[in-house]
Order: structure tokens, then C-alpha cells, then sequence
């Protein structure tokens, strides 16, 4: 068994973080190279970078049996986890491409093992983070899971890619500082109606309880502070109605659920619906949108 090392210039300050090579990266000896590889620089291709320009690498070196990752010994994971540390340590990359989820964990500082320590990389990809490890981190799809797959992700890796590119010759400036207000208080009720007086526009999106009761709602009035009314006591649902009623124009992800949630189960009626995040993206990216229903 051959361990593949990683690939280009560690000191270039773009890392791209794979999961362990594949049969054809085991015979070459280096990292992506098969249909996962060519895919990969065409999607680094469309985002403004040579293969060249950035270094490639994967957690672990060798090739696990039958290509599963729960065949891989444990000493060839701790091997992987310590070498990509002492190299990061050592090359200090201002931004790391992490690609699928054992990448992600790893390059947030996580143990790859760990299933539950991050969301799924279909929920985390394309958010930045600052690792714990140092450094600026964002989750991509992975170019092979993606070549498996009947969903065009490859749209989405491609996106990502671009925003990598774009946060990377940004210098990857610090994140904003985002905060979230849960409102268990009736005191904490002015500070809510301060933020969303003048708000030019509410973020909303409410949760329900497996019994299909309303859980809570969040209202974010701008890009850094959220709030969650949870629904337990009438001081919580008046206000949630108070939200939902006023004159303020409102952003929804898939508002049809929440409004007709909201108007069978608890008499409220939302005023002023005016956009929908996942209408929008049906409509930009109809290739990604309900692909689902192919399968009939
Ligand atoms: N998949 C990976 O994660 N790494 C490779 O090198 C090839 C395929």
C-alpha cells in the first residue's frame, strides 16, 4: 500500500483537502487524478485557477479497501490527522478547500471520524469558517461523490469554488460576528421591537414540532442578529403574530410551508410575503430544482 502525498506548492495559500486517493491517485501517485481529478480542475479552471496554483491533498494517504472510509486502519487516520496538522502548522494556508465531509472536519479541526461534530456537507458547503486550527476554511461538494450522483451538484461546486476564489483574493477578511437573540424574557420584547422598527426587510422562517405544533419563529432584521421567539407562552405567540403581521416586507425559504403552517395552525396571516429564497433558486438554477420528481 502507497502513501500518496499531496500535490503542488504547500506555501501558495490555497490548499485543496480531499478524502484519500482512489485507485488511479494510487498508481500515479499523486492525489485527483482520475475522473474526481479532471473534474476538479475544471471546476478550479472555471473559477480562475490552474491545478498549478494551489496544492492538493487528501487526509489520508492510502487507498482504503474497496475505497470505504470506515475500512481505513485508525493508525492511517491518526497518520493523515498529524501529518495535515504539522503541514498546516508549517505552510500556514490563508484559505483551505475542504471537499466532502471527512475533509471538512479535518480541516475545521474536528476528527473526521466524528459523523456529528458538523452539519452534512450538503448543509455546510459553500459557508466559510475560521478553523480552530488557524485559517479560513470553506466546504465544497466532493468532485467524486458528485461524478456518482444524478443531482448536478457540479453547479454548486462550481459556485463555491468561485466564492473560494473571490474570499481568497479578498484576503479572507474576518467574518462578521453574528449573534442570536433567543427571547425568553417579556423584557428582552423591546429590544426585539427596536431592531425590526425601521427594518427595511425581515428575514423570517418558523420551526414546528414533530407533534406539528409551532416550535418557535427566527426573525433576522439584518445580515449579523437573529432572534427566536420560542412559541410557549402568549407573550411569545403575540409577539410571533406581531412579527408576522406587520407592514415590513418579509424573505421566506420555502414561506408556502411556514405561511400556511402559520394561518391553519395558529391564525396568524402573514403580511407582505415579497421574497423566497428557495423560489429564487428553483428559478436561477432549475437544473438543481426539483430533480426528485425525475425519478417517477
Ligand atoms: N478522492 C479523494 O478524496 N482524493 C483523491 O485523491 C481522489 C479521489
Amino acid at each position: 500500500m502507497r502513501w500518496v502525498g499531496g500535490d503542488g506548492d504547500p506555501a501558495c495559500g490555497v490548499w485543496v483537502l480531499g478524502r484519500d486517493p482512489g485507485e488511479v491517485e494510487e498508481r500515479v501517485g499523486k492525489p485527483f487524478q482520475g475522473p474526481a481529478g479532471d473534474l476538479l480542475n475544471k471546476v478550479l479552471a472555471a473559477a480562475g485557477w490552474h491545478r498549478s496554483q494551489v496544492y492538493v491533498d487528501n487526509v489520508v494517504g492510502v487507498r482504503p479497501p474497496n475505497n470505504k472510509w470506515e475500512a481505513h486502519a485508525e493508525a492511517d487516520i491518526e497518520r493523515g490527522i498529524a501529518a495535515y496538522r504539522e503541514r498546516l502548522e508549517l505552510h500556514r494556508p490563508r484559505l483551505v478547500i475542504a471537499l466532502g465531509n471527512e475533509a471538512l472536519r479535518t480541516a475545521c479541526g474536528v476528527d473526521p471520524r466524528d459523523g456529528k461534530a458538523l452539519p452534512g456537507i450538503q448543509d455546510a458547503r459553500g459557508y466559510l469558517w475560521d478553523s480552530p486550527l488557524g485559517g479560513r476554511v470553506i466546504g465544497a461538494s466532493h468532485p467524486a461523490g458528485i461524478l456518482r450522483e444524478w443531482v448536478p451538484w457540479r453547479a454548486l461546486l462550481e459556485l463555491d469554488l468561485k466564492k473560494a476564489a473571490k474570499e481568497f483574493r479578498a484576503g479572507c477578511p474576518p467574518l462578521p460576528n453574528r449573534a442570536v437573540t433567543v427571547l425568553t424574557e417579556p423584557h428582552e420584547v423591546a429590544a426585539f421591537r427596536g431592531a425590526i422598527k425601521d427594518a427595511p426587510l425581515l428575514s423570517l422562517d418558523i420551526e414546528n414540532t414533530a407533534e406539528r405544533t409551532l416550535s418557535c419563529l427566527g426573525v433576522a432584521a439584518s445580515t449579523d442578529h437573529a432572534f427566536v421567539i420560542p412559541a410557549t407562552h402568549d407573550w411569545q405567540l403575540a409577539l410571533i403574530r406581531e412579527g408576522c403581521e406587520s407592514k415590513v416586507p418579509k424573505v421566506f425559504q420555502n414561506g408556502m410551508y411556514d405561511r400556511y403552517f402559520l394561518r391553519a395552525r395558529c391564525g396568524i396571516e402573514v403580511r407582505n410575503h415579497t421574497f423566497d429564497t428557495i423560489l429564487a433558486w428553483h428559478c436561477l438554477q432549475p437544473e438543481l430544482a426539483g430533480k426528485a420528481l425525475d425519478k417517477r
